[in-house]
């Protein structure tokens, strides 16, 4: 085995097998970063030009009923500071962001069944109703195939729900036992079945994770094909019991974004706002490794800081006009431009 005949394997065949992934992933130095790089890029250069498209990101509850390990919302801390947007302000939030030039919006939140699925329901129809070319992207956990359909029927078309970790093993240590890998792999299978655009994803070197966790991953986006894949590093946050546990590392995400990349040439890859957190230029740096999305806050100010996922989340004081120009900004630091795009997968 050796990495640059396994880069140019994947590069022809989309496909190794665990081993040999997990091979690359351990023997990762700059220049098989470097090589895989620039394969990804051919590929992003490809299907999506120097193009990078938008999401209005609308975080509008950050009540949750579960109590993953890793994450600052979770319902066990006390020191959250809760809120819940009203159906009007989230409305609001997506005119807003419209007016912007965002044309897919995601609404995102903690598990909060105070949404009803008519409250849900409601919501998309009042944005769907203002602007018929609004695509309206959920990102709100674990809900049974049943609401999934209504929310489908009410004009959702793509959902994002990350898988965490292809290991069965790892998500037992990563979350409580009331939760199971099984039933959020089922919840994949029937949003695509439903006929969503579906967003995976998972974090990278979260506490535990193995080089073998993380090549399952690779192996599950080779196979599931999530028309998205929302990865990121897992952030420390203080009031969760990984408290003590370091952050994933910049070099791994960035390559994790060069593999994916190349896996599925025509996927959605964010540089997600973990990656801008572990490192001031890292979005910048995912769109150069493979990424082709990023992921502007449109929450309003008054909450941003509440939505506290990790430590030191970035983009939690500034307005979200501020951010987009940001990203614009950032874009045409690297000669990528941001387009007003409903930003379908290549090849839809
Ligand atoms: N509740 C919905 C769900 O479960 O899909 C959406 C919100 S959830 C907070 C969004 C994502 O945040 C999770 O899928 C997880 O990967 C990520 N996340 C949570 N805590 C994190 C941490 N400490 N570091 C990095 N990412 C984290
Ligand atoms: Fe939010 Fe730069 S993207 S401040």
């Amino acid at each position: 085995l050796d990495a640059k005949t396994l880069l140019n394997k994947l590069k022809k065949e989309h496909s190794l097998t665990l081993d040999e992934y997990r091979y690359l992933l351990e023997h990762r130095d700059c220049e098989s970063m470097e090589i895989a790089a620039g394969y990804a890029k051919e590929f992003q250069n490809q299907y999506y030009g120097n193009q990078v498209y938008i999401r209005g990101l609308v975080e509008f509850t950050n009540f949750c009923r579960n109590n993953c390990l890793y994450c600052g919302i979770r319902r066990d801390n006390q020191n959250c500071q809760r809120y819940r947007l009203n159906k009007q302000e989230i409305v609001d939030c997506a005119n807003e962001g419209y007016d912007m030039g965002f044309r897919t919006i995601v609404l995102q939140g903690g598990e909060d069944f105070a949404y009803s699925d008519d409250d849900i329901c409601d919501i998309i129809r009042s944005i769907r109703s203002a602007h018929e070319d609004l695509v309206v992207t959920l990102s709100i956990g674990e809900r049974s195939r049943e609401s999934y359909r209504r929310y489908y029927d009410a004009g959702a078309r793509r959902y994002l729900l990350r898988h965490e970790t292809a290991s069965p093993e790892l998500y037992a240590k990563l979350h409580p036992a009331e939760l199971s890998w099984e039933h959020r792999m089922n919840c994949l299978k029937d949003l695509k079945e439903i006929g969503y655009q579906v967003g995976a994803g998972f974090m990278v070197e979260s506490p535990g994770q193995t080089m073998r966790d993380l090549a399952m991953d690779l192996k599950f986006v080779e196979e599931f094909k999530p028309d998205m894949c929302g990865i990121g590093p897992f952030i420390t946050h203080q009031d969760t019991p990984f408290a003590n546990e370091p952050s994933g590392t910049l070099e791994t995400t960035l390559f994790c974004l060069s593999l994916i990349r190349m896996i599925y040439p025509m996927v959605l890859l964010p540089a997600t706002t973990a990656l801008g957190t572990i490192h001031p230029r890292g979005r910048e740096m995912g769109i150069m490794a493979g990424a082709n999305v990023v992921m502007p806050n449109l929450s309003p100010a008054s909450v941003r800081k509440k939505y506290a996922l990790y430590d030191n989340k970035i983009c939690t004081g500034e307005e979200a006009a501020e951010c987009l120009e940001c990203l614009k900004r950032r874009m045409e630091s690297i000669r990528y431009q941001i387009v007003t795009d409903p930003g379908n997968r290549a090849g839809l």
